[in-house]
């Protein structure tokens, strides 16, 4: 083979097509023992300016992970763990459950206890995410990865946005319109796909318009919730803007408690 279609890792060699465990636009994911690596996605035939974009990319991320952990030997509580940060390049700890949404889709539903301890942990991640003042604006259960224990971590921070160190999280938005309350409407949808198994792919953005200017989501077009439910309460109040309070995602385990 000529090896025009194999993808070139950091250092310049072919990356072994075993050790690929997803690939996206822009960046590839690959395995080498327990350490999972994120690179840009790069092939010989690409210009160079399509390899430069997807680097960037990849150096934005790394500028969220320094943020989040500074320190590489601390992890954070709900959030993958970031080993290493070496050229342009991402190492994390390889978490061998594999992504939340395949997890949901493939096995019975999970029991209500184990529930409890996912959405406890999703609400440490994301409260530790927004007290380093980083919006994640991509809470999806396909970036929520598990390990062989069952513990579920937040994961992809590249479509996050670091945000001043001084800012009052409870007012702010970024950009594009995001805000911790888009990050906690999106962190009931994933606790509503884990209750009852249905991905609703409701999204921030508009259909019908390449605005990438995020709306929080009116309650209307957001699911009917079954008062049996037994977050019913803990959900709906994300998707309400704002409801939490200046606890924002906090909120999440005062409610757990007095389940
Ligand atoms: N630490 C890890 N351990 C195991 N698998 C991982 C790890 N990090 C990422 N992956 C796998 O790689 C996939 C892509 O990673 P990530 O979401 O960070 O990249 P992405 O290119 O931004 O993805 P997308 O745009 O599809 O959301 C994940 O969905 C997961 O399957
Ligand atoms: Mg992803």
């Amino acid at each position: 083979m000529s090896g025009v279609h194999c993808l070139i890792d950091d250092e310049g060699h072919y990356v072994q097509a075993h050790s690929i465990i997803a690939s996206g636009d822009a960046a590839v994911v690959v395995q080498r023992e327990d350490v999972a690596i994120k690179m840009a996605i790069v092939y010989k035939y690409y210009t160079m300016e399509k390899v430069e974009g997807n680097r960037q990319k990849i150096r934005r991320e790394q500028e969220v992970w320094r943020r989040i952990q500074p320190n590489l030997e601390t992890p954070v509580e709900g959030i993958v763990h970031c080993l290493d940060l070496p050229g342009d390049t991402i190492e994390m700890r390889y978490m061998s459950g594999g992504t939340l949404s395949k997890w949901l889709k493939h096995r019975a539903r999970p029991s209500i206890e184990l529930q409890k301890r996912w959405f406890r942990q999703l609400a440490i991640g994301l409260h530790n995410l927004h007290q380093r003042r980083v919006i994640h604006s991509d809470i999806l259960s396909r970036n929520i990865l598990l390990d062989g224990s069952l513990n579920v971590v937040i994961a992809d921070l590249g479509a996050s946005t670091i945000m001043p160190i001084n800012t009052v999280m409870v007012n702010a938005v970024d950009d594009y319109n995001c805000s911790i309350w888009t990050d906690i409407c999106q962190l009931g949808l994933v606790f509503y796909e884990i209750i009852t198994g249905r991905q609703t792919c409701i999204s921030l953005y508009r259909s019908d318009s390449n605005d990438s200017i995020a709306i929080f989501p009116p309650r209307n077009i957001l699911p009917t919730l079954d008062k049996r439910i037994w977050a019913q309460d803990i959900i709906e109040t994300c998707w309400r803007e704002g409801r939490y309070g200046a606890a924002g995602a906090a909120g999440i385990l005062v409610k757990l408690d007095n389940e």
